[in-house]
């Protein structure tokens, strides 16, 4: 039987009013995120990730600027119907996020220590004392060298990165159902970003947490991710496996940017590929495909027509008129309907 999903957003949309009028930065977003599943979302900056996520969330002022369309299914309950107490508690305890910006979620009056401690001693029956034990336990896990010194100390004492590693192991200690990760490990070198990634996949895989991975690095999709979502100007025009992103990218801003992927064995000398042209602004959203003034297949049609996420053979969507002529010129190089 197929597995139910974890989380399901349908449909959804959000609104901000703005002195320019009412823009629209997540324009109509479908997915699931399964039990133990892994799934990336990439896209240009700007493209609507972080509204996103932030929306699932419901972190984005609903009193004044916001407003929702659609549904945001947890375990099948409609997370933008509760009344904002529930939402709290589903924060943190079914759902966390790692932020962009770490400072946002680390108060600045309380110890990390504190944070930490409090986190875990909320979402498991631990006294103090083996709270104490397992924050140390996952900041040393997460790379922090004298953690035991380090709970001591107040987030401004901290480095960018430390606080970022600080943040991680508060959303993770929590055991979180869903994990929402936007650009988790951006300001941590290499190292560090390999340790928290294999953290992540070791609860994903050992808690069954379903993961949603917003990230600039097709790299790292690569090695973590089950499946994609492309998104670009607030809609999905891509959804596929991480397998068939790679070998069959079918959306050309998928090619894009999987051809602008920095080879380091690639040719010498061989310029980086960057898809040419700008995303549109929110308040000048084309109104056939948004794609069209940047993509090589464009004609009158895209320029006129907004294409609707097609379905095709092996659970891969895209949202592009000519995927016809895609294939045919791919043909040969593989087989869609296999
Ligand atoms: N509160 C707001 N009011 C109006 N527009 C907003 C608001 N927050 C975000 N936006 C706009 O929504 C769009 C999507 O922004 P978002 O931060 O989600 O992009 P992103 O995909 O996360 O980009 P990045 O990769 O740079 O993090 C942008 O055009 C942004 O300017
Ligand atoms: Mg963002």
């Amino acid at each position: 039987m197929e597995k139910q999903p974890l989380l399901e957003l349908k449909n959804l949309k959000t609104h901000f009013h703005t002195d320019d009028g009412k823009l629209t930065a997540v324009d109509g977003i479908s997915f699931q995120v399964k039990k133990g599943e892994i799934l990336g979302v990439v896209g240009e900056s700007g493209c609507g990730k972080s509204v996103m996520s932030q929306s699932i969330m419901r972190l984005l002022d609903e009193k004044y600027t916001t407003e929702y369309e659609g549904e945001i299914l947890l375990h099948g309950e409609n997370l933008l119907d509760l009344p904002m107490p529930n939402m709290q508690k589903i924060r943190g305890n079914d759902i966390s996020m790692i932020f962009q910006d770490p400072l946002s979620s680390l108060n600045p009056v309380y110890t990390i220590g504190d944070q930490i401690k409090e986190t875990i001693m909320l979402h498991q029956k631990v006294n103090k004392k083996e709270a104490t034990k397992k924050a140390i336990e996952m900041l040393r896990l997460i790379g922090i060298p004298s953690p035991e010194k380090r709970m001591k100390e107040y987030p401004h004492q901290l480095s960018g990165g430390m606080q970022q590693r600080v943040m991680i192991a508060m959303a993770l200690s929590c055991q979180p159902k869903v994990l929402i990760a936007d650009e988790p490990t951006t300001a941590l070198d290499v190292t560090i970003q390999a340790q928290i990634l294999d953290l992540m996949v070791d609860l994903n895989q050992r808690l069954g947490m379903g993961v949603i991975f917003i990230t600039h690095d097709l790299n790292v999709v690569s090695e973590i991710c089950d499946r994609v979502i492309v998104m670009y100007l607030g809609q999905v025009v891509e959804e596929t496996t991480t397998d068939h992103l790679f070998s069959k990218p079918l959306h050309p801003y998928t090619k894009g940017l999987i051809k602008s992927i920095p080879q380091i064995d690639g040719d010498r000398g061989k310029e980086l590929h960057m898809i040419e042209g700008t995303v549109p602004s929110l308040n000048n959203v084309p109104k056939g495909c948004r794609f069209a003034s940047r993509c090589p297949f464009a004609d009158d049609l895209c320029k006129e027509n907004a294409p609707e996420l097609r379905m095709l053979e092996g659970n891969q969507k895209v949202r592009c008129w000519h995927i016809e002529k895609i294939l045919q010129e791919e043909e040969g190089k593989y087989d869609i309907t296999s």
